[in-house]
């Protein structure tokens, strides 16, 4: 069965809660604008490329259902139509949160397919509407046709550049937060390398870390990694230096791959907090260190990593955690299976820093991973992404 964090069907969109995966899988249904900002922000559905989905199909749902009967109270902006209502929403959705490019980028071209539209003559609301219907629906397509392509280049990469150092026809790797299925619309990006590595018969062991605040190592890469019986082993994300200090043969890390929530035109890349650290270690241990993208996450208009904002969410996400209760029979095994429970894990409730993402120097990167292809630095220590935007 295909893992799907996204069911659409015209005029209606459901997304697996996040927050309540592994323990429970509750699909959610996203009927109006402001359920789409919620579940983003509160990251039921998170993810870069996710996140641009889902938003971009909320409206499609909605203005599909007017295209059926007449005005839908669903979206948000009561006295406009057409173009603008259009774009009002897709405004709105863009402050859900802010680090991701993806977003951003999806918000220009659906806004740009719809004033197109709209340019022409005899053009009606239901015209435009159709019109972005049919372009948000291809993003859900594009983006697990480009994952599969993206998963393909990065095994062929990670095969070539670490081929005769891998004992038995075997490598081990080491991923962050989760980049799976459950963060696009499909397949994946790192996740997607690992799954097209797997198929091949080429993966030892992959070690996934916790991800801590929000646990998407713990709670969603492993999922998904067991739902495909992919050998695998979670750490706590303070274990990596240990892992990758370790000498012996059977835990050997040969590449560590993450995804990305914005590359700078510099080559910068934002992801999940505690990336920053890994990319370190890896430099530190001659570990080759890749990220894994879309184009939609490259964005040429951000010149470098200093120039990107990082979302800071809540403390709160630092100080509790969130799960079954679990309980402990006669011989000391672990019974979990309780009712879900919210659970202080600090003293102190209210000071915690919690940025949700931070900046890798392209200095530490290897090779960045797109659909299109794999770029790596040039001579000068430089990534040239101007040939993978040529078509
Ligand atoms: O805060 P999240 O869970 O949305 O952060 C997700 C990440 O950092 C992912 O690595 C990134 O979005 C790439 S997902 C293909």
């Amino acid at each position: 069965m295909v893992l799907q964090a996204i069911r659409y069907s015209r005029g209606s969109l459901q997304i697996l809660d996040q927050l309540k995966l592994p323990h429970e899988e509750v699909y959610r249904d996203i009927w109006t604008v402001q359920d789409a900002w919620d579940a983003i922000h509160s990251m039921q559905v998170r993810g870069a490329p996710a996140i641009a989905i889902v938003a971009a199909l909320s409206i499609a749902a909605c203005v599909a259902r007017c295209n059926k009967s007449g005005a839908d109270p669903a979206l948000l902006g009561p006295d406009m139509t057409g173009a603008g209502l259009i774009s009002h929403n897709l405004q709105i959705l863009l402050t859900s949160r802010p680090t991701a490019v993806n977003l951003a980028d999806a918000v220009r071209k659906l806004e740009k397919v719809v004033w197109q539209v709209q340019q022409q003559p005899g053009s009606t609301d239901y015209s435009i509407n159709e019109a972005y219907i049919q372009a948000a629906e291809q993003m859900l397509v594009d983006d697990i046709r480009d994952n599969e392509n993206i998963g393909n280049h990065g095994a062929d990469w990670i095969l070539r550049h670490t081929g005769t150092v891998f004992p038995a026809g075997k490598l081990s790797v080491l991923t962050h937060c989760n980049t799976g299925s459950l963060a696009t619309a499909g397949y994946g990006t790192a996740l997607g390398v690992i799954r097209s590595l797997h198929s091949r018969g080429y993966v030892k062991r992959a070690y996934y870390t916790e991800t801590r605040p929000y646990n998407q190592g713990s709670r969603l890469t492993g999922y998904e990694l067991m739902h495909d019986n992919i050998p695998s082993q979670m750490i706590t994300d303070s274990m990596a230096g240990a892992l990758l200090g370790l000498k012996r043969e059977a835990e050997n890390i040969n590449c560590i791959i993450v995804g990305a929530d914005r590359v700078a035109a510099n080559g910068d890349t934002a992801n999940k907090i505690g990336t920053y650290a890994l990319a370190i270690l890896a430099k530190w241990h001659s570990v080759k260190f890749i990220v894994a993208a879309p184009r939609t996450t490259i964005d040429l208009n951000t010149a470098s990593g200093q120039d990107i904002t990082i979302e800071e969410r809540r403390s709160h996400e630092v100080t509790t955690m969130r799960g079954p209760a679990v309980q402990r029979s006669k011989d000391g095994s672990l019974i979990v299976g309780g009712s879900v429970h919210e659970i202080a894990i600090a003293a102190d409730h209210h000071g915690a820093w919690n940025p949700a993402f931070d900046v890798t120097c392209h200095a530490l990167i290897d090779a960045i991973v797109t659909e299109k292809g794999v770029v790596e630095k040039d001579e000068n220590g430089e990534f040239h992404f101007e040939k993978l935007f040529a078509d």
